[in-house]
């Protein structure tokens, strides 16, 4: 039943920030003895302080809670100036383009367009603090500086997914209620231009907040251009000065909001604030991933998710570390793209998604063997649970069985990792997150009874205390912000915070993570709430009903599928047609990452007598599974029958 445990490589060890179980176990004692002292010493000695906190916690308006109160400080600040002294011209950035171009910025080279950029921001289009600023870009260096410069003059970035539609850009905008929009031309994928610039184009009408549009030209290929309101960056920044005095912003200003699915209604704009966040996301880079001062680190994320914001951007910034950023495909030209750039780059530590775990295990199952991997040291994964095949291949072939895997689980609400292996540290076994990082309450409890959770039996993942790099509040809306995340599990009569996700412990304490429990489904290691496609799904006209649930997906863990009412009148004439159709408006609606894996058109749902849609009975089917809940008390029993019949066919 126990599962194989492999322990860290004992020469890995010796150098480790954290060496081994006993290290663990003292910072885990520490912080629960005492909390505040805990985090209060890190903040204190991680942090540059442009003057001191005076509180660590302050949890009098729980769960709205303050850390590090009175403290002042820069984010950009932290990620940049503080290392001019020692690492100038250090690589911050190492940069490499979908057709393989290359460009290395060093430390001061980042100062420089960070300054020029925030210049630009507050001079030419009159952005102040705490004004939002929407990035819509490809995975190039401009995209940091964006960030970075929101940072020095403290506006708020919000940074949406270069592969969200229209539709979900403008509601994010309005959302938020953004003046301006940072984004490019387009970028290049498998060696091809593609646009960026005419999807902000249809998401900016005249009743829209955003009043500035600032363009990238990274592709140089035909853009339509509004005049006074469209800029090229390009352009611009030529006669910025490098030089800007970072505003100074307390512990708790905003720095960005991120927008994430949940299971109702539309996305929610998650936000996260200044000290906490950065403080954590650069005490987990040295902790999980351990980078040295001259180890090259690559996480394959795309910033517009919070794993390129914490691990691309941030984290490995304020620890004054060289970050990769890739712009292209890890499968273009082949399924070596990866292992030739660990070659070439020398890369020691290198993040990514089980999917693309599982995508370059079966295009590629030999290919890292053609290169020289030997720079690696730790292999991380994130987003989904990773299954043992893929895990097995990830350390055997990629890490030569001698690299520690990080199976770091987290979301976008705890803005950095909450439960991850140490790599000098913890024995690992395979498809488990392992433990809590030291500092980090996180427990499986029974809904129920608020108690732990017996090991074998699935619980709620919770947390059972605030963190530093918590979630603020959900933008514009407190109560979803406390309905969200405060309103299922109770501990010792307190509301504490629930992830959503169901979770078990073995016999040794160790956290495996089973998945969400609400509808919410993970599409390769991406948030989707089930409400959001339905709703896309509606907007159809020949559509009366929709059911949207998650399936297993060989290579993207969940797959989208979705049982559509047709209106009684319009009938199925073309299913093909009608599959096109409805992919059409997804597309429109959110983008081709919402677009469905499965279709069935089905003559009803299963629903309760009082006209509840039976979710439960719609993944068993889809699953493939037999039903053996009860369904007589449902409206008409036989339409389970029916769909499964239709299903199975
Ligand atoms: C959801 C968060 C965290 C950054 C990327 C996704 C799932 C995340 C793991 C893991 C099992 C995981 C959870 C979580 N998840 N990491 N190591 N093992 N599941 O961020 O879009 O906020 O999604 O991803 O279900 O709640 P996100």
């Amino acid at each position: 039943m126990s599962k194989q445990v492999f322990k860290p490589n004992k020469e890995f060890s010796k150098n480790a920030r954290i060496k081994n179980m006993c290290e663990y176990q003292d910072l885990q004692d520490f912080a629960a003895e005492d909390y505040e002292g805990f985090w209060g010493s890190y903040a204190k000695e991680k942090l540059e302080w442009i003057e001191p906190f005076t509180n660590v916690l302050d949890e009098s308006n729980a769960p709205f809670v303050k850390w590090f109160d009175g403290g002042k400080l820069n984010v950009s600040s932290q990620c940049i100036d503080r290392h001019l002294d020692s690492r100038k011209n250090k690589a911050a950035i190492i940069f490499e383009g979908d057709r393989g171009d290359k460009q290395i910025i060093t430390y001061l080279e980042l100062y420089y367009n960070v300054n020029k950029l925030a210049n630009l921001l507050k001079e030419d289009f009159g952005v102040q603090k705490g004004d939002r600023v929407v990035i819509y870009m490809p995975m190039i260096p401009e995209a940091a500086y964006a960030m970075l410069a929101c940072a020095r003059i403290g506006a708020i970035h919000s940074i949406v997914f270069g592969g969200f539609s229209s539709e979900a850009l403008k509601d994010r905008i309005e959302d938020a209620e953004a003046k301006v929009v940072i984004t490019a031309d387009g970028a290049y994928r498998k060696t091809k231009p593609y646009m960026l610039k005419p999807v902000v184009d249809a998401a900016i009408d005249e009743n829209s907040p955003v009043k500035k549009v600032l363009v990238v030209e990274r592709n140089n290929e035909d853009v339509t251009w509004v005049a006074g309101r469209d800029y090229s960056y390009n352009e611009l920044i030529k006669n910025k000065s490098g030089v800007c005095e970072p505003e100074v912003m307390d512990a708790e200003d905003p720095l960005f909001l991120l927008y994430t699915s949940g299971s109702t209604g539309k996305p929610k704009g998650v936000q996260h604030n200044s000290a906490g966040y950065i403080l954590w996301a650069q005490m987990t880079m040295e902790w999980v991933f351990d980078v040295k001062e001259n180890d090259t680190y690559w996480c394959t994320a795309d910033v517009g998710w919070i794993t390129g914001h914490t691990y691309i951007v941030y984290g490995p910034l304020a620890m004054g570390a060289t970050t990769v950023m890739f712009e292209g495909v890890i499968t273009h030209p082949d399924a070596g793209r990866p292992w030739k750039m660990v070659e070439e780059h020398r890369i020691n530590q290198f993040y990514t998604a089980p999917t693309a775990i599982r995508v370059l295990h079966k295009m590629g199952e030999h290919e890292p063997a053609k290169y020289d991997l030997s720079s690696l040291k730790v292999l991380g994964t994130v987003g989904e649970p990773i299954d043992p095949p893929a895990w097995k291949w990830y350390y055997e072939e990629v890490g030569a069985s001698k690299c520690a895997i990080v199976d770091t689980y987290w979301q976008t609400e705890t803005g950095g990792h909450v439960v991850s292996p140490l790599p000098g540290a913890t024995p690992i076994k395979a498809g488990c997150a392992t433990l809590p990082l030291p500092g980090i309450m996180a427990e499986i409890l029974d809904p129920a009874t608020g108690e732990l959770a017996e090991p074998g039996e699935t619980g709620y993942m919770c947390i059972t205390r605030p963190w530093p790099s918590q979630i603020r509040g959900v933008w514009g809306d407190p109560e979803r912000y406390i309905k969200s995340y405060f309103g299922d599990v109770k501990k010792d009569g307190k509301a504490v915070y629930f992830t959503g996700d169901g979770a078990r412990y073995d016999e040794d304490g160790y956290i495996t993570i089973t998945g969400r429990t609400d509808d919410v489904i993970n599409v390769s290691g991406h948030r989707m709430g089930t409400a959001e496609v339905e709703a896309a799904i509606k907007k159809h006209p020949n559509v009366a009903e929709v059911a949207v649930v998650g399936k297993p997906h060989d290579i993207k863990g969940e797959g989208i599928f979705a049982y559509i009412v047709l209106k009684s009148d319009k009938g199925v004439a073309d299913e093909v047609e009608e599959v096109k159709a409805i992919n059409k408006v997804i597309q429109k609606e959110i983008g081709n990452i919402a677009l469905c894996d499965d279709m069935v058109f089905a003559p009803g749902l299963p629903k309760t007598r009082s006209g509840k849609i039976m979710r439960r009975i719609l993944r068993a089917i889809a699953k493939g599974e037999e039903i053996t809940q009860d369904i007589s008390t449902l409206e008409d029993p036989s339409i389970v029958e029916t769909i499964s019949t239709m299903v199975n066919k």
